[in-house]
């Protein structure tokens, strides 16, 4: 039996239906949390679904001193540990005989000269193709040196038809020229076509339904724009802290992170007008088109809003503040929250305000896009019929508890016209059997497919930083961004930056 036709594959499934011809992964950086925690089992997940092609491989680069074994035990507990889908002994006998691990550095050629025996070794033994994705889940600083030896070994350019492509993890620079400048590296030694960004956020089923949502029904897009919509707030908030994360976060913070790009993303998707088809370069032009109306605040003091989480209580237990985290400074002024306010200048959302917010250590763990609609313009009830009555708001939860809520008002049961809000619901798990993929699973995917709409381009990157520079330059010369108690929803400055406005948070 091979991989492709294995049964745990539904047929009906017709949201991956794909299947990748054959082709390898290389993988660098395996001994990464990423690659533990989503990458491999995300591999893992894709052959238990039959939708790698029979012979493909997965090969470690690293320096730790492993066999191919070594390395398929790692691959191995990785799994275990953190697959969606049950272990079955069939996948993984057939998918980790091709497994192959090269010990190497970076900076060494012979590595490479080993990684490319290897490449070449599965072309014959497990009929690859010549067909290789090479994912750099590694620090940015280190994506030079390895793309220069990729080049330099003749592992970026396939025979004939074969193909060679890259995947780059974020943060894709810190600010736009270093981004200017990884995108050179990146280009001269790979054409766009075959280099494939991650923006993880792009990959979650819930993101992009926000485009089925929005495009494959009649009734919410004429209502989509400033006649209609008050505000739109688009929160992620972490209930966890940095934990071992300090030498990645310190110095990048909320912003960087996360709003940069996770977030201008979905905010891209809900302004973004329709696309004349979902390929990529439609996509790409139409998000690129909201990225570039967007107006950054002229107050930035009075528009944005910063934090860093003290000590508090979390889930029941005592919690320490950033600045006793280990590995960061007394005097780290990198925020752990960010709040921003973007205006979108263009016919469709002029005057309509988009709040973008995230941190870690909040209250709780979600991810949601709240459309909040403006007040009915007459109310022909009494005024203490509507005293608890708000504005209606379409509610994207993009996680946990995924689906979509209603907000509008309703009458209370009873003599009296007391009216109240009230929610409708949908909610993934009940209206559909199939569980979601990870966002890694359809992500590898479409690399391995060759398939772009998922994946941000550099223009995107650049709109992007060009919106967050201003803001977190500022940030950096204005003091020491305000203290937040753990298990809070954040620094008071976030909420008089809605107050002011006459606006306030939600409380997911
Ligand atoms: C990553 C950020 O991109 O997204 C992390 O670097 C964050 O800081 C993570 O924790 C959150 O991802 P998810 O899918 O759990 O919301």
């Amino acid at each position: 039996m091979s991989l492709g036709s294995n049964p745990l594959r539904d047929p009906q499934d017709r949201r991956m239906p794909r299947i990748a011809g054959p082709c390898g992964l290389v993988l660098f950086g395996v001994t990464g949390d990423l690659a533990r925690k989503k990458l491999m089992p995300a591999v893992y997940d894709l052959a238990n679904r039959g939708l790698l092609p029979p012979g493909f491989a997965l090969v470690g680069f690293a320096r730790r001193d492993w066999d191919d074994e070594d390395f398929a035990q790692v691959v191995h507990d990785a799994v275990k540990e953190h697959s969606r889908t049950p272990f079955r002994e069939e996948t993984w006998r057939q998918l980790s005989e091709g497994f192959r691990f090269v010990r190497g550095q970076f900076d060494d050629g012979a590595s490479f000269d080993r990684l490319r025996e290897t490449v070449e070794e599965l072309d014959e033994a497990r009929g690859t193709s010549g067909n290789h994705a090479f994912y750099l889940s590694i620090p940015p600083e280190s994506f030079p040196a390895v793309v220069g030896q990729l080049k330099d070994h003749g592992l970026t350019a396939g025979n004939g038809a074969a193909w060679r492509r890259v995947v780059i993890e974020k943060p894709f620079g810190h600010d736009l020229a270093s981004a200017r400048a990884l995108n050179n590296v990146v280009s001269e030694v790979f054409p766009a076509e075959s280099v494939f960004r991650i923006d993880h956020y792009l990959g979650k089923e819930t993101v992009q339904n926000i485009l089925a949502f929005r495009f494959a029904n009649a009734m919410f897009e004429p209502v989509w724009n400033s006649n209609y919509v008050d505000h739109v707030q688009i929160t992620m908030a972490e209930d966890i802290g940095i934990g071992g994360r300090a030498g990645y976060y310190d110095g990048i913070g909320a912003a960087r992170d996360v709003v940069q790009n996770h977030l201008l993303q979905l905010m891209a998707l809900i302004a973004m007008e329709d696309p004349a088809s979902f390929e990529a370069r439609n996509l790409r032009l139409e998000k690129e088109k909201v990225l570039s109306s967007v107006r950054i605040p002229d107050r930035l003091d009075l528009h944005t809003a910063r934090g860093q989480y003290c000590a508090g209580w979390q889930g029941g237990q005592k919690v320490i503040g950033y600045l006793d985290e280990d590995d960061i400074s007394d005097a780290s002024n990198t925020e752990t929250y960010a709040a921003i306010r973007l205006d979108i200048e263009n016919r469709r959302w002029a005057g309509v305000p988009f709040y973008l917010r995230t941190g870690t250590r909040l209250g709780r763990r979600v991810t949601e896009v709240a459309v909040v609609f403006k007040r009915a313009p007459h109310l022909p009830f009494s005024q203490t019929s509507t005293e608890e009555l708000g504005s209606n708001a379409l509610v994207m939860r993009i996680q946990p508890d995924e689906g979509v809520t209603l907000r509008f008002g309703a009458k209370v049961p009873g003599t009296a016209m007391e009216l109240r809000d009230v929610n409708m619901d949908f909610a993934y798990g009940g209206a559909f059997v199939e569980s979601s993929p990870e966002a890694y699973e359809r992500l590898i995917l479409d690399v391995l497919l060759g398939d772009p709409p998922l994946f941000p381009r550099h223009q995107e990157v650049e709109l992007s930083w060009k919106i967050l520079d201003p803001i977190v330059d500022w940030w950096s010369t204005n003091g020491q961004p305000e203290g937040y108690s753990s298990g809070s929803w954040g620094p008071p400055s976030a909420d008089e930056m809605l107050a002011r406005d006459g606006r306030v948070w939600r409380r997911p």
